[in-house]
């Protein structure tokens, strides 16, 4: 693979810093440069810096004829999206639940009328799995038009130990397609479905003692994710599927507080990677969790689709000390976005995050809550060599201009992958 030069970049987002999430007033520290280039080889970011130092430097002068160069135009370059929480493994939209949820019916009504996550379960059970690996890998290619190079994928939609695992098949055969990386997650625990719900501890058993230990020997997984909502699963039902989750070696992540409150400190000794969602976190728990490395990751794209009033508390948990980080939410029934600069402006202007903040949780923070973090999130040398560039002459207009895609490159692993002919204005 030759060298890849990005030069004539208007404005390059670095997010240099010291190693581990960003938390308070870093997470608006963007270490920009201007007029910048950046040299890729072997899948890697060899070197970041001004556009001058590159033109003078003697390596590349030396081998000017084997360097691939794109010239970004006086564009904004950017570390590739880790969309850090997404469900892509679904058959079919959800239209009834939306125009019932249009006609005034709440998320959790639709659900006990018989539609939510469980309506998604027959779409799942009925569809192969290269079925299903074709639609995942559709909206991968469509994140990555959209400077996305790094995505969660839960499955969560099967419910029942085979769906479940065809699903995480489905996902690892779609990731194998896909230049990007990806990392899979269990949602076996997304809510009760149908057969079970009059015995709902055995549903509870059979994940912990049949789905986790298969999905972890055969390496379908790397994370379990767990809903704790009314109507999905309550604390103690979670506990025990995090402690299967550690004892088969996975990590553990939940979404928690997204349409009630519930404590979240009981989740904290699993040290999950991520608690999801937080819109009703309390004051005591964000407290507990500041300092810590658990990622609070917000989904604002939810709140947008639900028509919800409020968002979640991102200036409370910035100011607190907690890391945030901001992903698309990817779903049929709350979220239908794979569109992390949509979720940027939802966040500047609903959460009022800065625009640079919102890229670090979108990128760096991101990172960190796959536990990537020390291989992806910022364009610093020896990292993987996965960047965006957008059509933009200032970074903040990333989160400004909302509802089209800014994206005119992306590079994974140091190859242009996608490329339109967005021109910068
Ligand atoms: O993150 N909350 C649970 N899971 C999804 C919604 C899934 C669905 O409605 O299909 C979420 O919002
Ligand atoms: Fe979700």
């Amino acid at each position: 693979m030759p060298a890849l030069l990005l030069t004539n970049i208007g404005q390059l987002v670095t997010l240099q810093g010291p190693p581990g999430p960003r938390r308070g007033r870093e997470l608006g520290e963007s270490g920009l440069i201007d007029d910048a280039a950046v040299l890729c080889h072997g899948g890697r970011i060899v070197s970041v810096g001004k556009r001058r130092d590159a033109e003078r430097d003697s390596w590349l002068k030396f081998h000017k004829k084997t360097v691939q160069e794109v010239d970004c135009r006086g564009g904004v370059v950017l570390p590739g999206f880790v969309d850090s929480h997404t469900h892509p493994g679904f058959a079919a939209p959800r239209l009834v639940d939306f125009e019932q949820r249009i006609a005034g019916a709440t998320y959790e009504q639709i659900a006990e009328a018989g539609g939510g996550i469980r309506s998604s379960a027959d779409g799942v059970r009925k569809s192969s799995r290269r079925a299903l690996a074709k639609k995942i890998l559709s909206v991968l290619n469509e994140m990555t038009a959209q400077g996305t190079t790094t995505v969660e994928a839960k499955s969560g939609y099967g419910l029942s130990l085979e769906a479940e695992l065809k699903s995480l098949e489905s996902i690892r055969e779609a990731a194998r397609e896909w230049p990007g990386t990806v990392a899979p997650t269990l949602l076996g625990a997304h809510v009760v479905p149908r057969e079970y719900l009059h015995r709902r501890e055995e549903y509870v058993r059979a994940i912990c003692e049949e789905t986790i230990p298969q999905a972890a020997r055969r390496k379908l997984a790397q994370f379990v994710d767990v809903f704790i909502e009314r109507g999905a699963f309550e604390m103690d039902e979670a506990r025990a599927v995090f402690a299967a989750a550690r004892k088969h070696g996975l990590g553990t992540r939940a979404h928690v507080c997204q349409l009630s409150a519930a404590k979240v400190e009981p989740l904290l000794e699993f040290e999950p990677a991520s608690l999801d969602h937080m819109d009703h976190v309390s004051d005591d728990d964000v407290r507990m969790l500041a300092g810590r490395n658990t990622m609070a990751t917000l989904l604002p794209g939810a709140n947008y689709f639900l028509g919800l009033n409020l968002y979640p508390p991102a200036r409370k948990l910035i100011a607190a000390g907690v890391p945030v980080a901001l992903a698309t939410d990817y779903n049929p029934g709350s979220s239908p976005t794979s569109n992390m600069q949509f979720v940027l402006s939802l966040a500047c202007t609903q959460m009022k995050m800065s625009p640079g903040e919102a890229i670090a949780a979108a990128t760096i923070n991101g990172a960190h809550a796959l536990r990537l973090g020390a291989g992806k999130g910022s364009v610093e040398a020896g990292k993987d060599a996965d960047l965006a560039v957008y059509a933009v002459r200032d970074y903040r207009e990333i989160a400004y201009w909302f509802g089209s895609n800014l994206c005119g490159m992306t590079i994974i692993g140091g190859k242009i992958r996608e490329l339109s002919d967005h021109e910068c204005v």
